[in-house]
């Protein structure tokens, strides 16, 4: 049971045998230094000595540590839009849409949260509650939610307005798959390819036809076909998130007033109908069999 010291690259090294393998370290980098762990274990810090409120702290660390891969994922998803390459948004994507099904299901640890468990503290959570979360909202202004009001609880930390007001003025994700559309040939108004990017989003019909086009062709528009199954999963994913956080909530506090002044699960509500690509669900209602191969209804062949 000893240590073996030694220098590789300049860097002092150690070696150990531990339970019959050749486990090695370096001064260079370790583990700890890398991730941070100390700083990470250390920013769990209760307002309370009340045993749940534990729970509650680290679900809301996770799920802002995912909000900030998801964030870094689709500003890489934007490049690759921007620079027409398909297959690395598409692969972008895909991851995206892999952590939003993670953090769907990571609800379930929150609903074991007893309403019992969670009056215990929340009394002592004053006003403090998600909606103050500047990484969801930068998700929501990035992704096409632009509701410059949401602004407004970010008016005294002044970098992190600065950072948000700079996404809701730039064109969101989808802003970027329709200019992409109009490069590619598809007739997307002026209107969508130029304005005040800061103002909501408007539903166009040119722009629904443009994807109808692209679904009345799979065979010719395949990577369009292919991106665009690929964000209409991520809105599913954020109104599956949208929907477990509603229902974990009625579970945990039923009608109760939310700690950030709103009516609760009924403001919660409200959000499932927010669509941040409209026309690519609208589509779907006028899609019609293909022409070969279609089906009985239409008088295709099976
Ligand atoms: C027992 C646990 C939870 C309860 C009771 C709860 C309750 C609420 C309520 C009532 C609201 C509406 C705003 C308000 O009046 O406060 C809200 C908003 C929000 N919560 Fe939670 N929440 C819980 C857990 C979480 C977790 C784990 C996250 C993860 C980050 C989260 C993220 C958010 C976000 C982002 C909003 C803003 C939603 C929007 O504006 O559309 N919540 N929450």
């Amino acid at each position: 049971m000893s240590i073996r010291r030694f220098v590789e690259d300049g860097v002092e090294s150690f070696e150990a045998e531990i339970d019959g393998e050749m486990i090695q370290w370096d001064k260079g980098l370790s583990y700890a230094r890398h991730l941070q762990t100390e700083k990470l274990l250390s920013a769990q810090v209760p307002v309370t000595d009340k045993p749940d409120e534990m729970l509650f702290v680290i679900m809301h660390q996770t799920m802002e540590l995912w909000l900030k891969l998801v964030l870094h994922e689709a500003r890489i998803a934007v490049a690759a839009i921007q620079a027409d390459d398909l297959g690395h948004a598409g692969k972008t994507l895909d991851r995206i849409a892999t952590i939003q099904r993670h953090m769907i299901h990571s609800w379930e640890v929150l609903a074991t949260l007893t309403p019992h468990d969670f009056l215990t503290f929340r009394g002592y959570l004053r006003k403090a509650s998600g909606f103050q979360s500047h990484q969801y909202r930068e998700l929501e202004y990035l992704l096409g939610n632009k509701r410059e009001d949401l602004l407004l609880v970010h008016a005294d930390d002044a970098e992190t307005h600065a950072r948000l007001s700079a996404v809701l003025h730039a064109p969101s994700f989808y802003d970027e798959v329709l200019k992409l559309l109009a490069r590619r040939g598809f007739a997307i108004p002026a209107s969508h390819l130029e304005r005040d990017w800061s103002r909501p989003y408007e539903a166009s019909e040119a722009v629904e036809d443009a994807w109808l086009a692209v679904y009345s062709d799979v065979e010719q528009y395949w990577d369009l076909y292919m991106l665009a199954e690929k964000v209409t999963a991520l809105e599913y994913y954020f109104q599956e998130w949208r929907f477990k956080h509603m229902k974990t909530v009625a579970r945990v506090i039923g009608q109760k007033q939310g700690t950030g002044g709103s009516a609760g699960v009924n403001y919660l509500v409200k959000a499932l109908n927010l669509s941040f690509f409209p026309e690519l669900w609208a589509m779907r209602t006028r899609m019609v069999a293909p022409k070969a191969g279609g089906n009985y209804a239409d008088g295709g062949a099976p």
